[in-house]
């Protein structure tokens, strides 16, 4: 386990992001907000810490410091920007770090339905995330599925995460701070290539959100032993 580890969330300000931010700085996790604009960045930071009250350890800044100076940095932009965001990232990653790649290529990224996703040529969004990583750097795919709607309130998630990957490391420590989320258990979901199936489940949890009005619908399995 990494005792003094920094968690970078790329694209922070945004809803999904700022709920993880939340949830992990709560659980006494050291958080970084990222964003494309430093002084957004900060003022979700402060929103954060404020809400949260008294030592809770979220700072903001631009996306490339906070990719710099973290252990784990956590993927929240729109899949529009990801790539672009990682090839500009390439040079600025310390060699070890674990990249949580939370992105899910919904049509709606250019336009279309929220309830479809598109197609991506690596077979999931995850898997592109991984070709622009320099060596060195690993990543895993999970949260996909857990809805900002549900991290920005303070009761459990109840949601099971599927954290996919080819890398032992990055498995790891995207279970860990899965297990920091109250109610989310994370479950091994094999290797990255099957990301793609979790990213199109999060189209498909959106359509129910929609079909049955609610904004927090999440997947639990069963028969797996509990933990
Ligand atoms: N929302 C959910 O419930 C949910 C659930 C699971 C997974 N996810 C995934 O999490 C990611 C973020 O979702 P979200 O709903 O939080 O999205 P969002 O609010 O639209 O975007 C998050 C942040 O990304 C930054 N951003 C926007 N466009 C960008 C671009 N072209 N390049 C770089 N940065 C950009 C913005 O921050 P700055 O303007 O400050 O840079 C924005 O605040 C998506 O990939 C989504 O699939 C979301």
């Amino acid at each position: 386990m990494i005792m003094t580890r920094r968690i970078a969330i790329l694209g922070g300000t945004g809803a999904e992001g700022s709920g993880l931010a939340y949830r992990w700085a709560k659980a006494g996790e050291q958080v970084l907000i990222g964003s494309r604009d430093g002084a957004r960045a900060e003022e979700t930071a402060k929103q954060l810490r404020e809400r949260i009250g008294g030592a809770a350890q979220i700072e903001g800044m631009d996306n490339a410091s906070a990719a710099a100076a973290c252990d784990v940095a956590v993927m929240t932009v729109p899949f529009s920007g990801a790539a672009a965001l990682l090839k500009q990232l390439k040079n600025v990653w310390k060699p070890g770090t674990v990249v949580i790649d939370t992105t899910v290529p919904l049509a709606a990224t250019v336009g279309g339905a929220a309830t479809r996703t598109l197609g991506v040529w690596q077979g999931s969004a995850a898997e592109q995330s991984k070709e622009l990583l320099p060596p060195g750097v690993s990543l895993a795919a999970a949260l996909q599925n857990l809805g900002a709607a549900s991290l920005a309130g303070d009761g459990p998630v109840e949601c099971d995460v599927l954290v996919c990957s080819d890398d032992q490391k990055a498995k790891q420590v995207a279970s860990e701070l899965v297990g920091k989320i109250p109610g989310a258990r994370a479950l091994n979901g094999g290797k990255l290539e099957n990301a793609r199936i979790v990213e199109s489940l999060t189209a498909l949890l959106i359509g129910l959100n929609m079909r049955y009005k609610v904004h927090g619908a999440g997947i639990r399995f069963t028969g797996l032993p509990l933990k």
